[in-house]
């Protein structure tokens, strides 16, 4: 197994901060919630009761496994976006028989350990791990040790939902002009459903997603010397129906301020942080964003409640 660190400048999550306390509106991007705690309480998440996508894309991937293996193809380039644990990856790389396997995160731990575990359960594998920021314009190795022609970028979890329509379309489009043409996009998209079901979701009775939410202050205050008091915050989750979107906010129970970075922010009560948005797609809606990204519909598997989509697309 290889490793690259091709996370650029550290210095991004400070400056990244002070630009986003300081704005009307303040926010924090979502690909911050990922350090250590924070991946692992996102894997606590995947297992709750109320947070349907893992388990249904899961299954949904079991149910059209031989079908989705023979139309990725063997000796494949396989290049997994936001890869977290790599669990969905075991079975498409047990059945579809990938040359390389290049798992791109942003958590070094988990990508560390995740890419260890593929290792040990497919010796006959090539591994080249990168820690990256996907969400910036991403220059892989050129060489990763394999002649594969063809590239097939897996994109699960409905990760895509993170950005908004049109940063999606930018960023499915830098994907695409990194593949190449030919190249096969499977990727899991959320689809659209009742409030209630999403919101639930998004604020489950333990208070799981809560806490996932809450360490992003805990982080800023070990990381960057911030001195958050987070039981001071709340957190918010609510499905707008206009946007078809999940935001996700930090609500400041009180008029109080902070400091970070040696500057000082100031919280009315009820002021928010907002976190997160994880935006919904029709099948459709999503087959016109991705031919925006230069991306034709090939197939598409949903689970029989129609909660999730998984589709796959081509490059042309
Ligand atoms: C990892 C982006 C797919 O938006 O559903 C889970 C993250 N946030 N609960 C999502 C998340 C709150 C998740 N994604």
């Amino acid at each position: 197994m290889r490793f690259y660190d091709c996370l650029a400048d550290e210095a991004s999550f400070l400056d990244d901060c002070l630009r986003g306390l300081a704005a009307p509106q303040k926010a924090l991007a979502p690909k911050y919630f990922y350090d250590h705690l924070g991946s692992q309480l996102f894997e606590e998440i995947c297992t709750l009761p109320e947070y349907y996508p893992t388990r249904t894309e899961m299954a949904i991937m079991e149910a059209n496994v031989a079908e989705i293996a023979r139309l990725v193809g063997p000796n494949v380039e396989l290049i997994e976006l936001g890869s977290g644990a790599s669990v969905k990856t075991r079975l498409l790389i047990e059945r579809a028989r990938p040359a390389l396997y290049v798992p791109i995160d942003i958590a070094e731990r988990q990508l560390r350990s995740a890419a260890d575990e593929i290792a040990a359960l497919f010796p006959w594998l090539h591994i080249c791990a990168v820690r990256a920021d996907f969400t910036r314009p991403l220059r892989l190795p050129s060489f990763m040790g394999v002649p594969v022609k063809l590239k097939v970028v897996f994109f699960p979890g409905s990760t895509i939902g993170n950005f908004t329509p049109d940063e999606a379309a930018a960023l499915l489009r830098g994907v695409r002009d990194m593949a190449g043409t030919g190249a096969r996009l499977l990727i899991g998209v959320d689809l659209k459903k009742d409030k209630r079901t999403l919101e639930a979701a998004y604020d489950d009775a333990q208070g799981v997603t809560a806490r996932f939410n809450l360490n992003l202050l805990a982080r800023i205050n070990r990381e960057l010397g911030g001195d958050f008091r987070p039981e001071r915050f709340r957190h918010k989750a609510f499905y707008d129906e206009a946007l078809g979107r999940i935001e996700m906010h930090l609500e400041s129970r009180y008029a109080q301020f902070v400091h970070v970075g040696g500057r000082r922010f100031d919280f009315r009560p009820g002021e928010t942080i907002h976190t997160e948005i994880s935006c919904k797609y029709a099948v459709e809606e999503f087959q016109a964003l991705a031919r925006r990204a230069r991306f034709e519909p090939l197939r598409v598997w949903t689970d029989p409640d129609r909660l999730f989509s998984v589709h796959l697309l081509i490059a042309v």
